[in-house]
């Protein structure tokens, strides 16, 4: 099998890479085998694919002539998105048309990384992959776009909250503000489900690998809100959790320009449904990636 990676130069795509080439991300559960996924895997930066060009996308293709596509590229800058939505569209739902039009050429594939903030975070529970989308953002928005460019076909995985070893993340950014003096703030109202990387990086390449069709929710187990998740990374590393004060989103000072889903936590039913174990509880997935930073000395862990 051959697979191309776009976005391999970001948090999930670095991660999606290694599994394919048969090795364990940082934080990833120790593998009872390593052996590689696929005969020849192109992991592309946007550097050396930019999704957005049309031409560069079939060119690549024609090149590679890829089995399979895990299409990780994406513009993730949520508030910068909504300063500049023509930037935000190109890259994710034009970006993602492009893709999508060289995988059906080559009859490759496609597994598409979409987002939780197509919701718009009304519902009183977790959504299921057939509820109604609504997202509040630029970013959303490009995102559900991007998924409107897909043949049925296709893969599409939601995900939320995404941390991991490479790139940067609400983990890293709790662990530099907690290396400062000084209390830490942040917002008990909006709720979601974190996930990480190392875990979702081999459920992403087993649905690609098997051609499995439509939505999947896929996120580690259970759900917190921002504050929670804050006091869990300090406590992972061996930090006073007592810092973190919870705050109004309404408190934010200033505002943050892209509106979040109060509740954007992710039933992940299809993936259930298949019989597929859950990833694991973001708890132990957060202890892993904290404990794979100390090992690296990532400055501020
Ligand atoms: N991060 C989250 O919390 C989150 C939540 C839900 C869903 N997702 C989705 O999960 C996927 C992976 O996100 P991530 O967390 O790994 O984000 P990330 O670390 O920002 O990685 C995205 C990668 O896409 C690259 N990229 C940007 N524009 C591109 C273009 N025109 N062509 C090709 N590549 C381009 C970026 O490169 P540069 O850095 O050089 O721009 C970056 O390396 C994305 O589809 C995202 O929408 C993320």
């Amino acid at each position: 099998m051959r697979v191309l990676v776009t976005g391999a130069g970001g948090q999930l795509g670095h991660d999606v890479a290694d599994v394919l080439a048969g090795a364990v991300p940082p934080g990833g559960r120790p593998a009872s085998s390593s052996v590689p996924v696929a005969e020849e895997v192109v992991a592309a930066d946007r550097a050396r694919l930019d999704v957005a060009d049309r031409g560069d996308v079939i060119a690549a293709f024609e090149a590679l002539r890829p089995d399979l596509v895990v299409h990780c590229g994406a513009w993730t800058a949520v508030d910068a998105c909504e300063a500049d939505p023509g930037r935000a569209f190109t890259v994710n739902a034009v970006g993602t048309r492009n893709v999508a039009e060289a995988a059906r050429r080559h009859g490759a594939h496609l597994v598409y990384v979409s987002t939780d903030y197509v919701f718009d975070g009304t519902s009183d529970r977790p959504y299921v992959e057939w509820d109604r989308t609504n997202p509040l953002s630029v970013y959303g928005r490009s995102k559900l776009g991007g998924e409107m460019e897909l043949d049925p076909s296709a893969t599409v995985v939601r995900t939320s909250w995404v941390c991991g070893f490479h790139g940067a993340n609400m983990v890293r950014t709790i662990l530099r503000l907690a290396s400062n003096p000084g209390t830490l703030r942040f917002v008990d109202d909006q709720r979601g489900s974190p996930s990480f990387t190392a875990d979702l990086a081999g459920a992403l390449v087993l649905l690609g690998r098997e051609r499995l069709p439509g939505v999947f929710h896929l996120t580690n187990d259970g759900v917190t809100t921002w504050f929670g998740f804050a006091r869990a990374v300090l406590e992972a590393a061996g930090e006073d959790a007592g810092r973190v004060e919870a705050i109004a989103t309404g408190d934010l000072d200033p505002p943050r320009p892209a509106p979040r889903p109060a509740n954007s936590a992710l039933d992940n039913q299809a993936w259930r449904s298949l019989g597929m174990p859950m990833l694991p509880a973001w708890e132990d997935a957060l202890e892993r990636l904290v404990g794979a930073f100390a090992a690296e000395s990532v400055p501020g862990s």
